[in-house]
């Protein structure tokens, strides 16, 4: 893998990806709210300077009119984004269907659709012609806006379908693909109907790029083993025809987390949470409530700890923000119940009348991000007491309840009231409020465990966030080992297989106990990793090997 760094980028960039960095609300017929997007996906590339950029993507929302059409259009334009319009129907198909029923549990291993999932074949079938139709109005809009030198940079498993499409308009279109998951194993990849066609579409690009050397590895596997083409140190060659394949991992712009550390609205932020959680050591998870981020093993793994180490029960707490996502997907809504449920159920076990194990606070981001290439609007500054203090509130419910089943087991009817008790759980996290940047950096400065157990993850952003913002702290991280972020973090974290749920407690008692050294060591190999791998150092190197490669692709046709 030749990993040079990036030289600053010169020609106009066209960042195409299903999501926009904002997302639009509509307030009125020709008035729109936006608000920035959630994942890492948005969060890497705004931490992209320096560049004459445009973004290219869905605004979130079905806008059937042209009124609406031209307002939005108009509103976006101020950020320097264009939005393709898909009507409800395709992006229902499309997003909610191809794309996160059976894309992203693929490619993050965990199988296709059964039954209950995907009632016949047929409707997987014209989810993928939906796939190909959207990829196809996105690839629409790209060539309107095309200039001649122009870099097309495509991005994620939503837009598979596009780097073939714009090489069939224009051929020496400049043309990049980015996964922002993993690649899984090219045996999972072969169980996919549309294994072949995605693969070759995807080899149109000129180079085609993931976060980890293995999710390249996979993707040449599958290229060899199902299309029959060869594989070589720099990629897939198809009839001489070579399509770069290699890893360029993702980072954050780590100066901007340092710098909202130095704001004395923050440092109110984190006095006041210091104040609130003291005597208590903090522990935090912030995930998009999605299956692949492994959020029920990690309460289930924080209440064995709870379990074995009855000291620590009123010594420690877990902060979870799990923000809202993909809540039209019956999956993602059944996670959300069984999250609530399992939350409910350790509070009312190990909450008491002051104090609850677990804060669940079910958050949209509202943030003011006005950084890198993208302009982004958002809601003024808020952090999240309120739920905090319902939060103890609740607990009280939940203590009064537990007592009051412990004192009246015998009593059938009472068994009703544990959905009484999660529903609590889910009022605390549903009144209107929302967490933005400063409260976010708030958060993880004041952390002293941080807890990413995603059963699988492309890199995982999140750690990155958190050891950027423990200067001070020397927090300690406990990683799944089936993020992209364990091959980069892994020397300072605690490596864990979150499907190990004695082994995660196990760690939590660990790193709670870790020795001030120890988490010193750990960090600073974590800070030197976070702070010189940046979002920048990645979109730089990426589309400086684009270049590199079309010039390359351009002299061997012409020997
Ligand atoms: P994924 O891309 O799967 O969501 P990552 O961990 O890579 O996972 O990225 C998540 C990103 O979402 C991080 O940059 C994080 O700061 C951001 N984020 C955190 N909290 C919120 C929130 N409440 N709303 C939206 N985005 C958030
Ligand atoms: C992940 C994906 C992104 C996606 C994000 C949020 O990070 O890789 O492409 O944008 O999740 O998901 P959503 O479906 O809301 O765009």
């Amino acid at each position: 893998n030749r990993r040079s760094r990036g030289r600053p980028m010169k020609q106009r960039l066209l960042v195409v990806a299903n999501r926009l960095p904002v997302s639009a609300v509509r307030r009125g017929e020709d008035s729109w709210y936006l608000e920035v997007s959630a994942g890492g996906l948005v969060s890497a590339l705004l931490g992209v300077k320096d560049v004459d950029a445009r973004w290219i993507g869905w605004a979130g929302v079905n806008v059937p009119d042209e009124v609406g059409q031209r307002a939005l259009t108009k509103a976006l334009a101020e950020k320097r984004c264009i939005p393709v319009f898909l009507d409800e129907e395709i992006a229902h198909q499309y997003y909610n269907g191809y794309c996160n029923n059976i894309l992203w549990p693929l490619f993050h291993y965990l199988g296709l659709p059964q039954e209950d999932r995907l009632a016949t074949t047929r409707s997987f079938q014209s989810q993928f012609d939906a796939y190909k139709r959207a990829n196809k109005m996105f690839a629409d809009v790209v060539n309107m806006h095309y200039q001649e030198g122009d870099v097309v940079w495509c991005h994620d498993y939503h837009l598979m379908f596009l780097p073939k499409c714009l090489k069939e308009y224009n051929s020496k279109m400049k043309v990049g693909w980015f996964l922002h998951t993993p690649f899984p194993s090219s045996e999972i990849h072969r169980t996919l109907p549309s294994r072949s066609e995605l693969l070759r579409s995807v080899l149109a690009a000129d180079i085609v790029g993931f976060h980890t050397y293995d999710y390249a590895r996979h993707f040449v596997s599958a290229c060899t083993r199902i299309l029959g083409l060869e594989g070589t140190p720099e990629g897939v060659e198809d009839q001489g025809m070579l399509t770069r394949v290699a890893a360029f991992p993702i980072g954050i712009d780590s100066d901007r987390f340092k710098r909202a550390l130095e704001l004395p609205a923050v440092k109110e932020h984190i006095n006041e949470l210091t104040h609130r959680f003291a005597g208590r050591k903090v522990m935090l998870g912030v995930d998009r409530l999605d299956m692949i981020k492994g959020i029920p093993q990690k309460i289930l793994a924080f209440e064995k700890f709870l379990e074995e180490n009855p000291s620590w029960r009123d010594k420690v707490v877990l902060l979870q923000i799990a923000v809202p996502t993909r809540t039209d997907v019956p999956e993602y809504q059944k996670l959300t119940s069984q999250v609530h449920e399992i939350v409910g159920r350790i509070n009312g076990r190990f909450g008491t009348l002051t104090a609850v194990p677990i804060h669940h606070l079910f958050l949209p981001l509202s943030r003011e991000w006005t950084v890198g290439s993208f302009a982004t609007d958002g809601r003024p500054l808020e952090l999240p007491l309120l739920p905090l203090l319902l939060s103890a509130a609740f607990a009280a419910v939940a203590t009064a309840v537990r007592s009051f089943r412990h004192c009246c087991c015998c009593c059938p009817q009472l068994s009703l009231l544990s959905p009484l008790l999660s529903a609590t759980s889910i009022a605390t996290a549903t009144a209107d409020r929302s967490l933005d940047f400063h409260a976010l950096c708030a958060l993880y400065a004041v952390t002293d465990v941080a807890l990413v157990t995603s059963l699988r993850d492309g890199m995982n952003l999140v750690s990155y966030e958190f050891v950027a913002c423990q200067g001070s702290k020397k927090g300690v991280l406990i990683l799944s080992e089936f993020a992209g972020a364990a091959q980069s973090l892994g020397a300072g974290a605690l490596l864990v297989n979150p499907w190990n749920i004695t082994e995660v407690a196990a760690s939590i008692g660990y790193a709670l106990n870790m020795s001030p050294d120890e988490r010193e060591k750990r960090h600073r190999h974590n800070y030197a990793h976070v702070t010189t791998h940046t979002a920048q150092d990645w979109a730089e190197t990426f589309v400086s090997e684009l270049n590199d490669t079309v010039v390359e692709a351009q002299l061997r046709t012409r020997q």
